[in-house]
């Protein structure tokens, strides 16, 4: 039966209505922009699975802050490619490392930049695991004193934040120990609580040089068919002392982003991966869809779901379609 009272319609009836009864507002502040610096010099270079996006060696730099200041992005989230890869990867907590170097450099450019790290040794090892083999295994606990020693060295270099996104179990517990006993006791942990053994991160995993040679992730990344783990995984993360929690893959996950928001009280975090967008650039490219608006759905329903932070490479552009009005 049809109620003509009610009409849904009235509401919708023209943009600045529309906008009044808008549920999801969003913003740039929200957004963090991951960002690959390489060891050398002169490299500015398109990564091919990540149109539009770059390896920028410490000198050419600048050329990323007039990028960020550009579109108003303040909020960055390092990787790093080193020029060397050991058993150990320990090229990732060396104070000359690529990150370290990064983290230098960018705050001589645009002092005001917040300056996130991932903490994890897969770029850095010979192997492409994310922690010390014994084997064919990666051995929990001698990792750990590696990714605290390399979110260490990133807070010494001058890190405002770090992201371990490794897996291990314990890894929050054993950097917040590291960086409180160094002085560090203000420096957040954002944790990559829920992050799954994902198919999604291909385009990452040749951006950052960082496949595994052997194997796959799914001895620590969680199996993609678990609900109820992903919240143990998030409880223990609050537990051990997170500042910041994340669910990882985005947009395949959105259950998992509502369902960490209502059970935790910590700020939320959501990764859209390399995969996702290069799904989207191909898409656009095969002129299948609408790459904006197809952006744009897609960051609002990270949100809609409830995050409260989306890192993602369309970062600049949509810092942009907020600040036109286009989406929030
Ligand atoms: C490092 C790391 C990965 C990503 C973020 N940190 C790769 C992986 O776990 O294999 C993926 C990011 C992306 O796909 O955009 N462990």
């Amino acid at each position: 039966m049809f109620d003509k009272t009610i009409r849904m319609r009235r509401l919708r009836s023209g943009d600045t209505v529309r906008r009044m009864v808008r549920e999801t507002r969003v913003s740039p502040d929200s957004l963090v922009y991951p960002v690959f610096i390489a060891e050398g010099e002169h490299i500015f270079r398109e990564i091919p699975s990540l149109p539009n996006q770059f390896h920028y060696s410490p000198d050419e730099l600048e050329r990323l802050t007039e990028r960020l200041q550009n579109h108003g992005v303040s909020r960055v989230l390092l990787f790093g490619l080193p020029a060397q890869k050991d058993e150990c990867g320990s090229s990732a907590w060396d104070e000359n490392g690529i990150v370290q170097q990064g983290i230098r450099r960018l705050r001589e450019l645009m002092p005001e930049l917040y300056i996130i790290t991932d903490v994890c040794m897969c770029e850095y090892t010979s192997h492409g695991h994310c922690g010390i083999l014994c084997g064919h295994e990666v051995d929990n606990d001698r990792t750990l004193e590696c990714l605290s020693d390399i979110a260490l060295s990133h807070a010494r270099a001058g890190a405002d934040m770090v992201a371990p996104s490794d897996m291990m179990d314990g890894r929050v517990a054993a950097i917040r120990e590291k960086l409180d006993q160094n002085g560090f006791c203000n420096i957040p942990i954002m944790a990559y609580s829920a992050k799954f053994a994902s198919s999604f991160y291909g385009p990452f995993r040749e951006a950052a040089g960082s496949a595994p040679a052997f194997g796959d992730r799914r001895a620590y990344q969680m199996d993609w068919h678990n609900a109820r783990e992903a919240m143990r995984e998030c409880a223990l993360d609050v537990q051990e002392g997170a500042d910041i929690i994340m669910v990882k893959p985005a947009l395949a996950y959105l259950d998992l982003i509502h369902e960490a928001q209502t059970r935790f009280d910590l700020p939320l975090a959501a990764y859209a991966v390399s995969g996702e967008y290069a799904m989207v650039k191909a898409a656009a490219a095969a002129g299948l869809i609408d790459e904006h608006g197809v952006m744009c759905e897609s960051a609002v329903a990270v949100f809609r779901a409830g995050a409260d932070i989306l890192i993602t490479y369309y970062a600049c552009e949509l810092a942009d379609a907020m600040r036109r009005g286009e989406i929030g």
